[in-house]
């Protein structure tokens, strides 16, 4: 797949934004024999909406999990394999994927699995989290979140899940 050329002005004069969304339980579930545990149309809209015409970043086993790529999203997959995944852009690294998203400039979204996610929590300013009401048999887990580090921004109420923003929270640097 051939890299767009950027004809979105306003995205190259500011920084484009790295986020993080994830639907989880409390428990941190987030997926079970490579699918998502629950069924929640509402919940794939609000993902469809927020990522829509910006990049995507995954891990090769979420994107294999997918029916085919995610429409109108540039998707960007994370595998060490040499095969190609059609509808795809394939990055060997983290970094490599990063660099990646900031030349083409739109906002970036991670968006699974574990290792992705583990890679995105300690660069990511923002994190779109769904909470899903109840317990999900599970074999995949959100990284544990160091709550310290989020503010939540907004909170709106659906029915199965909450979705909460949280923007990092940059500390007061203090003169000695
Ligand atoms: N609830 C949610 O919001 C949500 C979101 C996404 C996914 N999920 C669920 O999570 C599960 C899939 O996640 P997963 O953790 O098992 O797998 P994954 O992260 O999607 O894929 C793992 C694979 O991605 C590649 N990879 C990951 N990090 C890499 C890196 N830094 N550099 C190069 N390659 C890298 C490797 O591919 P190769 O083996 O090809 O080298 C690795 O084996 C599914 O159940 C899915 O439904 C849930």
């Amino acid at each position: 797949m051939a890299i767009p050329k950027n004809t979105n002005r306003v995205s190259t004069l500011r920084e484009p934004q790295l986020a993080i969304v994830v639907a989880m339980t409390d428990d941190r579930v987030i997926g079970c024999k490579n699918q998502i545990p629950w069924d929640m149309p509402e919940e794939r809209l609000l993902f469809r909406e927020m990522t829509f015409d910006n990049t995507v970043i995954m891990g090769s086993h979420t994107f294999q999990s997918l029916e085919k790529p995610l429409a109108n999203r540039i998707n960007i997959v994370l595998t060490k394999s040499p095969k190609s995944f059609p509808g795809a852009i394939t990055c060997r690294s983290f970094f490599q994927s990063l660099v990646l998203g900031l030349r083409i400039g739109k906002p970036i979204y991670v968006i699974g699995g574990v290792g992705p996610y583990q890679m995105a929590l300690s660069v990511a300013d923002c994190l779109h989290i769904s909470w899903i009401k109840g317990t999900f048999k599970g074999d995949r887990y959100f990284p544990e979140l160091d709550r310290r580090n989020w503010l939540a921004e907004e909170k709106r109420v659906y029915e199965g899940f909450s979705y909460v923003r949280y923007r990092r929270h940059i500390k007061a640097v203090t003169q000695p």
